[in-house]
């Protein structure tokens, strides 16, 4: 059988506020079906709405202590990157030993990580992060980042709806038509394309920006009007059909060209980005300030930078009436489906990972390569060393 002989340890997620868990009692129940053991700390899936009997009925060993999952197993599955552990008094980083397997979101890049990400190395962890998943056909049931864009686009519209003082939709009532609000998504990838989807179905008239034509094109496909922002194409496209990151000169013309558009609608959501760059400021403050009192900016590329100059992270504050929201971990605010997803591509990824009840860490395999951070000791993730090197710390 495929995971005969392998144990998989399933903690509760500690960081405030996260809901998610890695493991779902129908993943759990595979892995089970396929050979393996599996160790879930007690209350791990609560958050996500999975009581432990649920687990128990599919076959997990359910542990009160979660030193005893990370003791016991050869493969950890987590959805955030380790962090300090308040109620034990230690880190999380602590708990795993060498030779052990961790798979979650590690965001190894990120500087405020790195710390952790030597410490994984130092203490001979195999790490695997799920944002280095290359978006190529074999990889797409496993694309977690993909998956929880999905989840960030469409709340970002219900976020929106929420606050902004008006209708969406057309209404006619008995005191005459009520005119629909004007969406504007900028930055039409997974997640904005979601968030054009969602408003249209919300009955909203909606416009989109991007710099990649087949963005454009997709979004226009979804029923969004296509704002201009007049880029020429060899300056927006990378390699491998990514966009690239735009100059001083060139962004300015973009602001230019978005300003009516912003100024002229009720929501606006971002989430351009360049992967591996900070986030582009598309919305400055003088923007925000021509904007009408009560339109609402949703900034999901927060954890970048964001791509409004006056976002913070985590923080939802009002700026000359306009409401800008930066609410981070969005995913995290709709634990069932984002559970849902992200437990079954944590699944074929581990599916991928594993053969003959052994972890087989092929490097010949895409995948195995580009998500590996850390193994033997060494730091081993090419834009973790780039950020390291960068930073003077290696
Ligand atoms: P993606 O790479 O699929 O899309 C980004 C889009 O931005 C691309 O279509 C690109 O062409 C476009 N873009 C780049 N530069 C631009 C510019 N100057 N002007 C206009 N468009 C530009 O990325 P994805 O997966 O859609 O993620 C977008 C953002 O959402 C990221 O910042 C990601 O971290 C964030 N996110 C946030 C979450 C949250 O909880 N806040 C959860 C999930 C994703």
């Amino acid at each position: 059988m495929k995971y005969q002989g392998l144990t998989i340890g399933v903690p509760k997620e500690i960081l405030a506020g996260e809901r998610r868990v890695s493991a779902t009692p129908e993943t759990v129940a595979q892995f089970v079906k396929g050979g393996a053991k599996v160790l879930v700390e007690a209350g791990a899936g609560l958050g996500s709405f999975f009581n432990d009997d649920a687990y128990r009925a599919a076959g997990a060993e359910i542990l009160a202590d979660v030193r005893e999952v990370y003791a016991g197993a050869d493969l950890i599955l987590k959805v955030k990157e380790p962090q300090f552990h308040e109620s034990l008094g230690t880190h999380e980083t602590q708990f795993l030993r060498s030779g052990q397997v961790l798979v979650t979101f590690l965001h190894p890049a990120s500087p405020g990580n790195h710390q952790m990400v030597k410490v994984l190395a130092e203490r001979g962890v195999v790490s695997l992060t799920l944002d280095s998943i290359p978006r190529i056909s074999r990889a797409q049931s496993m694309d977690a980042l993909t998956s929880m864009s999905t989840v960030a686009g469409y709340k970002s519209v219900i976020m929106a709806a929420n606050r902004v003082p008006k209708f969406l939709p057309l209404m006619g009532t008995a005191v005459g038509m009520i005119q629909p609000s004007q969406v504007l998504v900028i930055g039409t990838g997974v997640a904005g394309l979601q968030a054009v989807a969602t408003a249209k179905r919300l009955g909203a008239v909606v416009y989109a920006a991007d710099i990649r034509p087949d963005a454009r094109e997709q979004a226009k496909s979804l029923g969004a009007r296509i704002v201009d922002l007049n880029i020429p194409e060899e300056l927006a496209i990378g390699a491998g059909g990514y966009a690239k990151h735009l100059d001083p000169e060139w962004l300015e013309k973009e602001r230019e060209a978005l300003r009516e558009t912003v100024i002229a609608s009720d929501i606006v959501i971002t989430s351009a980005l360049v992967p591996g760059k900070e986030a582009p400021i598309l919305i400055t403050k003088e923007m925000v300030a021509a904007m009408k009192p009560g339109s609402v900016i949703v900034d999901i590329s927060i954890d970048q930078g964001g791509n409004c100059e006056l976002s913070e992270g985590g923080v939802v504050k009002e700026h000359f009436g306009v409401i800008v929201d930066g609410t981070k971990n969005i995913p995290g605010t709709m634990p069932t489906s984002s559970t849902a997803m992200f437990s079954k591509n944590v699944f074929n990824f581990v599916e991928n990972l594993v053969a003959d009840g052994k972890i087989s860490l092929n490097l010949d395999d895409e995948i195995i390569r580009e998500t590996m951070v850390t193994k033997d000791g060494k730091i081993v993730h090419a834009g973790t060393l780039e950020s390291m090197r960068l930073r003077g710390e290696i």
